[in-house]
């Protein structure tokens, strides 16, 4: 095995199930699986997609792998090592080794910080050198992220930085530490579309500079196209396909992930291709209890898929799909 192809994260049936309560006095709750039974591989220095619409467990499967929330079930294992066993020392190293890059970087930088302070702090928590130090390695995590030169931005806060310059302060305040593994959770979607291509290609050129593996969590299929090596389509909770991305798009075996394809705007004008319907049917009860969890929208579901959630099947080398009618064909 070469070291490119060492696995970096396992992560094995991993479950996330909410129980809310339905009010103060009700003593019955409800529960949401937002996660189940994912199952994931990333390896050294790869851009893992996580693709699917809003409300799939995106968000849910990153909070997980960076230990921000406990799963219900299932382990994960970053470079062989259970995180979820991880305590003091051992957590510390965690929490270096992987970090996490938010959707929003209005909410995610303090406004009261100016950007040194914002990128000095992981380097003061994980006490890393001397002041000295410090301050250059913040220089320099400014200067990899473009804020060039440093000095123009060092004593700005938030507000006096665009949407743009924000991402790039997020970015910066996660390199830092030099981690190995970072969580990508929607880091575009709430910029304008003109920054978008920057920092998406500053995220490219930083994994190819330093080495870094991504998470890198998108509804947006066209995107995930651009950055990932790989990519895992989730719908409802559920990893529906799995492979890597120029055969899943150029190939694609789900249903959803067609849907989600037939969505995607066709550069050439001439191309025509079928569109998906998109609505949910009403489905009985009892009918979701052990169905296929894209039934409610699947426009070519048969009488097995009411009954049996179908497993990931290989249907080519690397290429994995959920779906009873897919791998018949
Ligand atoms: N803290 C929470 N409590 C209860 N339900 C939650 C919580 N966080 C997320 N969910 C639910 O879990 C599901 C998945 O959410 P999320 O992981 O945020 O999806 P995505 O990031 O793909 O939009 C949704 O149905 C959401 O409402
Ligand atoms: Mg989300």
């Amino acid at each position: 095995m070469r070291e490119n192809d060492k696995i970096l994260v396992d992560v094995k049936g991993l479950t996330k199930i909410y129980s809310l309560k339905r009010n103060i006095f009700s003593r019955s709750r409800e529960f949401v699986t937002a996660v189940y039974d994912v199952n994931i591989r990333i390896k050294n220095g790869e851009i893992f997609g996580l693709v699917g619409e809003s409300g799939s467990g995106k968000t849910t499967c990153g909070r997980i792998l960076s230990r921000l929330e406990e799963p219900t079930g299932g382990q994960i294992f970053i470079k062989g090592v259970d995180i979820r066993l991880l305590k003091g020392q051992d957590l510390q190293g965690f929490r270096k080794n992987v970090q996490m890059i938010f959707q929003d970087p209005y909410e995610s930088l303090n406004p009261r910080m100016t950007v040194a302070d914002t990128v000095m702090e992981p380097l003061e928590v994980q006490r890393v050198g001397d002041y000295e130090e410090r301050e250059y390695r913040v220089w320099k995590a400014l200067k990899i992220v473009e804020l060039y030169p440093p000095g123009d931005y060092l004593f700005r806060f938030p507000h006096e930085l665009s949407g743009g310059q924000r991402q790039r302060v997020a970015v910066a305040r996660a390199l830092v530490v030099e981690p190995d593994f970072v969580i990508a959770d929607e880091p575009v979607s709430m910029l304008d579309a003109s920054i978008r291509a920057g920092i998406l290609n500053l995220l490219l050129d930083l994994r190819t500079r330093l080495g870094l593996a991504y998470l890198f969590i998108t509804h947006d299929l066209a995107v995930a196209r651009y950055m990932c090596d790989r990519i895992g389509v989730i719908f409802k909770g559920k990893l529906v396909e799995l492979g890597k991305t120029e055969r899943l798009i150029g190939n694609p075996h789900h249903p959803y992930t067609k849907a989600l394809l037939s969505a995607v705007p066709i550069p050439d004008p001439r191309a025509e291709r079928e569109r998906f319907r998109f609505e949910e049917r009403e489905l009985p009860e009892q009918t979701f209890d052990r169905s296929c969890v894209f039934l409610p929208r699947c426009a070519a579901s048969g009488r097995i898929c009411r009954k049996e959630s179908p497993e990931m099947v290989e249907v080519e080398e690397d290429h994995y799909s959920a779906c009873h009618l897919s791998t018949e064909m």
